[in-house]
Formats: C-alpha cells, structure tokens, sequence
C-alpha cells in the first residue's frame, strides 16, 4: 500500500469553520491522506479562513508568507485556501499568491477530491461557487473515535445583511439541511459516543428544514434530537434575536436536554446605531426578549457579541450600550472594535477616530469580564451537571463543562472521558470552576 499523505490544517474564524475543517479532513481521509500537527512533514497544508474583520482575514496573508520558505524547500508541497477568505479573494490569491494551489469556497468542499486530483496532475483549482443542495451529501459520512461533544451544522448562510457583516456574501443564502439528514447523523455520532450536541448555523435558529411532515423550525427539530438515547445535551449558536420564537423560548422552559445557556448577539444598546446597522430589532425588543427567556429558565446565562465604534457611534450610544449590558447581566459575551469590510454598506460611512473606538472596547471589555467573573463567583455553593471533555493537568483531575458552559476542574480518578456527572461548585478561578463530584 502506498505511504499516506500528510495533511496539515488550519483553522480561523468560528465554530462553523471547526465543523468544516473536521468534514475536510475525513474528505481528504478517502484521498489517502491522513492529519498531522507537524507543519514541516505535511504535503499539504490547508488553510481554513475567516473574513469577519481585517485583522483576521491578514492572518491568511501572513501564515502564507511563512509557508513560502516550506515550498521552497519542498516545491511538491501543496497548498490550499478554504473558508471566508477564499470565497472573498479567492481569485485575487490566485493571482497574487503563486504559491496557492487550490482555493476552495465554503459552498464547494464535496469537491475537494475532485480538484485534489487535478493538483496531483499538476494543474492548479479553484471552486467558489455556491451550488444548489447540500454540500454534505457528498461527503463521507462522519466516522473515527471522538470526543463526547460534537457539532452539527445544521443551517448555514445569512439573509439578515447587517450593514457591517461579510456573512451573506462569504456564505450566501440561507440554506438549511434537511431533517432526515441531519437525524442520521446525529444517531451516527451519538454512536460513536458523543453526548452533547451544539447545532451550528450562521442563523442557526432561522433554521426551517424540510422533512416528511413540512418543514421543522429550531424547536421542534430539538425536540426529536432529544428523543435520541444517550444524547444528554442540546445547545446551538448562534442566534439572531428576531428569530426566536414562542416554540423555541418554550423549549428552553421545558426541554431537559435544552442547556440553560444561549449566545444572543445583540451588537449595541443604542436604537439609533441598531437602525444604521440594520439589526432590525431594537433595544426594547431585545430587553423584552430576555425577560420571556428568563420567565421559562430563570437560571439562563446569556452570551452576546458587541460592536463598538461603529461609524457615528456617539458617546451616548455607547453609553447606551453600556447601560444594556448593566440591565441584563452577560454571563460570557465577546466585543470587538468595529472593522470597515470592503463591499458592505457601512465601510461607504466614515469612521470614528481609533482612539475613542480603542478606549470604547476597553471600556467594555472590563465591564463584561467583571459580569463574567461575578456570574462565575455566584456558582459557588450550586450544584451543577459536568460532562468530562478531557483529562486535567493534575494527576486524577478531569475537565468538562457544565449546564452553563463553564469550564470545571474536577478530582475524580475513577471517572473517564464522557462521563457526565453531578458536581458542587467549591471555588471560581479566573477561567474556570472547581468542582466536588457529589
Ligand atoms: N451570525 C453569526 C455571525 C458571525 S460574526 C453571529 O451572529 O455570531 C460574529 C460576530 O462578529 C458578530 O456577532 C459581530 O459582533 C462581529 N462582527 C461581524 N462583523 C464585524 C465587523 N465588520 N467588525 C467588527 N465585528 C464584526
Ligand atoms: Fe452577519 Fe448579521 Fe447575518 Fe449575523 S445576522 S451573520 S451579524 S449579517
Ligand atoms: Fe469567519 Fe466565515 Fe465564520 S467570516 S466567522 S469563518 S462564517
């Protein structure tokens, strides 16, 4: 049998990307290649990118500059663009980087055999279209040993066209994966021993998957993954506020394996900066919004996604901003310094001076992080469930997650890898919980 080839991959960006590179790698697996973490005994190097802001979509330009010199030295080495960045420049890397082999759209990795094949002929490819059906189907099914939790993507692509977000055009429309699928998958992976799975889509909860019986929303295709033996845990991200509905918020009240926790992006607290950004949901409506999560599942941690210093962001609108954070108490958020992204309609706007946007982020940032560590320092005492995700540093010390997300550090040497067990909090560190199992 011939030597396996080695892939090394990389991967930017959110969760999606994560559940790409996985379906990639099992793609190429069928090639003849098999992963390796070590850049230099690769014969392929696959980069999965991100566009979402500058900085991230420079990293794909810096990372190829270093794999110049690896080239140099192995001029069979090849080398492929995937992601965001792909769909985004993928003609211009081509163009300007000659190293780059193979770029590859989102839409388009079924086709990565197929065009690997054309790089073994020596030819160079490139696929960023947007084909019609799901890009899975073409895939190998998911197979190897892993770990008790899983992804599953189960919509992707985004109508929504916040004025600030490279999303719609990276990913396109949006597509959702129909219910049949998506069940065989999640039996297939909860065979292999998976316990907890986070459903992933763009605009996961605008889900409406076709299936025998009409088309399923969120809620109701939850509710059948929870009928699964053996699948303890349901979560999904990320969410759009106007698409929570009265099922889904339901669910959350009386669906056990429904984690009480949800990343509801909110990106401001100012109606005015909303408008500009074409959240299409107001401050009002979001606060509402929380509430009626909170009457069903009083113990939920909220999770959000903020922008600051989007172009004509007063110090009022931060202020407000800041004041919304105070009213609903973030259990775990992330904020970022707004960055123009050429082709969406707010990089046409003029920014705000970097200084006032750096100060802004700062600003927020300690204000979250002491929300963060304050929710955190109020789970000592409460008892929780663990789902163990690895061995600790310390010898008999295992980690998980808990209900909540939170990371927690447990002594238990009898336990292994899978075991979702009950803990009480005993202490909270900066990053993590300690917990006693009960
Ligand atoms: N639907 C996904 C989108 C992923 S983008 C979601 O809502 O999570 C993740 C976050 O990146 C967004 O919520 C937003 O806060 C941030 N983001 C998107 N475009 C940005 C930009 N141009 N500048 C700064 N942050 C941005
Ligand atoms: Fe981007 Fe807005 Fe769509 Fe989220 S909802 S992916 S922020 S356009
Ligand atoms: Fe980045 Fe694309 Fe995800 S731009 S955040 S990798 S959808």
């Amino acid at each position: 049998m011939a030597k396996a080839k080695k892939l090394f991959i990389k991967t930017y960006g959110c969760q999606m990307n994560v559940y790409d590179s996985e379906r990639m790698v099992e793609a190429m697996n069928s090639e003849g290649y098999v992963t390796t973490k070590n850049v230099e005994e690769a014969d392929m190097v696959l980069l999965n990118t991100c566009h979402i802001r500058e900085k991230a979509s420079e990293k794909l330009y810096s990372d190829l500059g270093r794999l110049r010199a690896f080239k140099d030295i192995k001029p069979d080495l090849k080398i492929g663009v995937a992601g965001c960045v792909a769909q985004a420049e993928g003609e211009e890397i081509m163009r300007r980087m000659p190293l780059v082999d193979m770029v590859v759209g989102p839409q388009s990795y079924h086709q990565l055999p197929e065009m690997n094949r054309r790089l073994d002929k020596g030819q160079k490819a490139i696929n960023t279209e947007f084909p019609a059906g799901d890009k899975f189907d073409h895939l190998p099914e998911r197979k190897g040993l892993r770990g008790p939790s899983a992804f599953l993507t189960v919509q992707e692509g985004c109508d929504k066209f916040c004025s600030f977000c490279v999303v719609p055009y990276t990913r396109g429309a949006e597509v959702s994966r129909p219910t049949d699928r998506l069940l065989t998958e999640a039996h297939n992976l909860v065979e292999k021993g998976v316990r907890e799975l986070t459903l992933l889509g763009q605009n996961v909860n605008a889900y409406h998957g076709r299936s025998k019986d009409g088309a399923w929303n969120l809620a109701r295709l939850i509710r059948e993954l929870a009928k699964i033996d053996g699948l303890e845990r349901i979560r999904y991200t990320t969410s759009h506020p106007n698409d929570m509905g009265t099922e889904l918020i339901a669910a959350h009240g009386d669906e056990p394996k429904l984690m009480p926790y949800l990343h509801l992006p909110v990106q401001s607290g100012s109606d005015r900066i909303l408008k500009a950004m074409n959240r299409k949901h107001g401050r009002d409506s979001y606060l509402r919004l929380i509430e009626s999560i909170r009457t069903v599942r009083p113990d939920i941690l909220l999770s959000s996604d903020f922008i600051v210093g989007f172009p004509g962001e007063t110090d009022a609108d931060f202020t407000d901003t800041l004041d919304l954070i105070r009213t609903v108490g973030f259990g775990q958020s992330y904020s970022f310094k707004y960055s123009a992204r050429p082709g969406t309609p707010a990089a046409e706007k003029t920014p705000i001076p970097t200084d006032i946007a750096d100060d802004r982020l700062q600003q927020i940032q300690s204000l979250l992080l002491k929300q963060q560590r304050s929710i955190q320092s109020d789970m000592v005492g409460h008892e929780v469930s663990v789902l163990y995700e690895k061995k600790g540093r310390i010898a008999g010390q295992m980690v998980g997650k808990s209900n909540h997300l939170h990371a927690v550090h447990v002594h238990d040497p009898d336990a292994k890898v899978g075991d979702l067990v009950r803990v009480r909090i005993v202490e909270s560190g900066p990053n993590s919980l300690g917990g006693k199992r009960l």
